[in-house]
């Protein structure tokens, strides 16, 4: 079965072709093609996602990128057997793009359509890794911070999640404050190697909370910030302010929460193995860090499945499909843009 995924719910415009052999056990799927056009260019002077530009710019790209993802598999749109779609979470605008053009091509070629969540399809991307279920999910991407149970593709209990900003979000946040541009993730990580990550003693996160699995992030961010305003007030401190070890101190800050939150659901609920995936898992320092822990095994997305792609949604489309869960009314499905609610089954 080979399944067409559009995913524009943010700033990249996603086309993936996949293929999943349904005689065979293992459902993981192959990727025939896995087209992103990112959109950083055009945040970058804002500092992060302007939603007017991003729902226009994937009105531009997405008819390339179908054009693309059809050459690179050697196929034709009328070959696909389904058309998955992101339908939620996400900017309304963007996602609108998205799920009219899958609309129009399912209704066009008479497939069945696939309306997909996009945090399940994130969490998704670490089974097309062949980890086994159950396992344990952090997904930190730029909008998102969620601690779950993955029991199957489908079924994903909540247990954790941010209470204020993401920790993509706390990346670009401080990367902005230092002018080190968008996003900010891999800003912070290229300056932090040149840094010594013990310079800064951040203050614990979290240290209580009712929810032993949630998380925060705004106050880490604003001891950052506040940090480096009380140097640039005194020109002799200012002088003494190495961005390296900054870096390396934040993004060591961020890694120990997370690292905390999931060793202590890899106690409570007694699965050892984790995934991390969404943006944010790109990281090379957070991947070492949960690498060496030996109290699981860890597993990342590759690197082009970490942030927002198109395989990963068709890749899970086949597991709703599996279920029955195609899309009844086509001309009916409207994308649903509000965010993730906290503590809930997904
Ligand atoms: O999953 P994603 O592409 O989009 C959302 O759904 O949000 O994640 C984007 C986020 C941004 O906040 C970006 O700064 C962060 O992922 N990111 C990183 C790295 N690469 C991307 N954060 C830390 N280190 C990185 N290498
Ligand atoms: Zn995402």
């Amino acid at each position: 079965m080979i399944i067409l995924g559009i995913e524009t719910s943010c700033d990249d415009t996603g086309v993936a072709l996949v293929e999943i052999k349904q005689s065979s056990q293992d459902s993981t799927p192959t990727i025939l093609a896995n087209v992103v056009a990112g959109q950083n260019d055009f945040h970058q002077q804002y500092g992060g996602v302007v939603p007017e530009i991003a729902a226009r710019k994937h009105v531009e790209m997405l008819f390339p990128s179908l054009t693309k993802a059809f050459e690179d598999a050697g196929m034709e749109m009328g070959e696909v057997d389904a058309v998955a779609v992101t339908s939620h979470p996400g900017l309304v605008g963007s996602l609108l793009v998205g799920v009219e053009c899958a609309k129009t091509i399912a209704l066009l070629y008479q497939k069945p359509l696939l309306a997909v969540d996009h945090l399940k399809a994130h969490f998704y991307s670490i089974a097309m890794e062949g980890v086994s279920y159950p396992y344990i999910a952090l997904l930190v991407s730029g909008g998102h911070t969620i601690l779950a149970i993955c029991k199957s593709p489908i079924q994903i209990e909540v247990v954790g999640a941010t209470l204020d900003d993401a920790g993509g979000e706390c990346f670009d946040k401080v990367a902005k404050y230092y002018g080190l541009g968008y996003p900010g993730g891999p800003m912070v990580e290229r300056l932090a190697c040149e840094g010594n990550e013990n310079s800064y003693l951040f203050p614990h996160i979290m240290a209580r909370h009712e929810n032993p699995f949630a998380f925060s992030f705004s106050g880490l961010k604003t001891a950052v910030i506040h940090h480096a305003k009380r140097y640039h007030q005194n020109k002799q401190l200012k002088q003494e302010l190495y961005l390296p070890d900054l870096a390396a101190s934040f993004q060591k800050a961020v890694v120990d929460h997370l690292l905390e939150n999931t060793l202590k659901a890899v106690k409570k609920f007694g699965i050892n193995r984790v995934g991390v995936c969404g943006g944010v898992s790109a990281n090379g320092y957070l991947r070492k860090r949960f690498s060496n822990v030996p109290a699981f095994q860890a597993y990342f997305p590759r690197f082009e499945l970490c942030t927002d792609n198109a395989a990963m949604i068709a890749g899970l489309a086949y597991h709703y499909y599996q279920n029955g869960e195609a899309v009844g009314d086509i001309t009916g499905l409207n994308p649903a843009p509000q965010s993730f609610k906290k503590s809930k089954v997904l």
